[in-house]
């Protein structure tokens, strides 16, 4: 199997409705294709972790690669997997990932998910909640 995480810019009209949607249609398709994952949005980016059979997950990529909704998707980690990180989730989103790093692993479900992804998807997250320092 194949597992891919990558970044993009969201649309900066996007609408936690227009997020809502767009993740009813991802959950349908990923349970026929039977990929799994996790999508985060930081307020201004997205990362997506999407694992499968190969040929599915890139067919899913070119897919969300055309979406007007978010741009400038790049790959920031591709690799062989035996196992699925997030064999629960269909597409996993928790709008309230707070950057602890215990979240991922424990709703991902299946006990500690790869010390690098939780990692960077730690850092993405917290990324998303830089504020002012005044
Ligand atoms: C950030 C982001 C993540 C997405 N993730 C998925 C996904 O995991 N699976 C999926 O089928 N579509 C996903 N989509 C939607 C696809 O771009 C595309 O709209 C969808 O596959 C079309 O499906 P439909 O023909 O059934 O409407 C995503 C879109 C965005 C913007």
């Amino acid at each position: 199997m194949l597992s891919v995480i990558y970044v993009s810019v969201a649309d900066p009209l996007i609408r936690d409705e227009d997020i809502a949607a767009m993740l009813t249609s991802a959950r349908r398709n990923n349970a026929r294709d039977d990929l799994t994952g996790a999508l985060i949005y930081n307020g201004n980016n997205f990362m997506q972790l999407l694992e499968g059979e190969a040929s599915r997950v890139d067919k899913c990529l070119n897919a969300i690669r055309n979406d007007t909704r978010h741009s400038g998707m790049t790959e920031v980690r591709r690799r062989t997997i035996e196992t699925r990180d997030f064999a629960d989730w269909f597409m996993l989103y928790y709008p309230g990932f707070d950057g602890y790093d215990e979240n991922l692993g424990r709703l991902a479900g299946n006990g500690p998910i790869n010390a690098e992804d939780e990692r960077m998807m730690s850092n993405f997250i917290a990324l998303g909640q830089r504020r002012p320092v005044m």
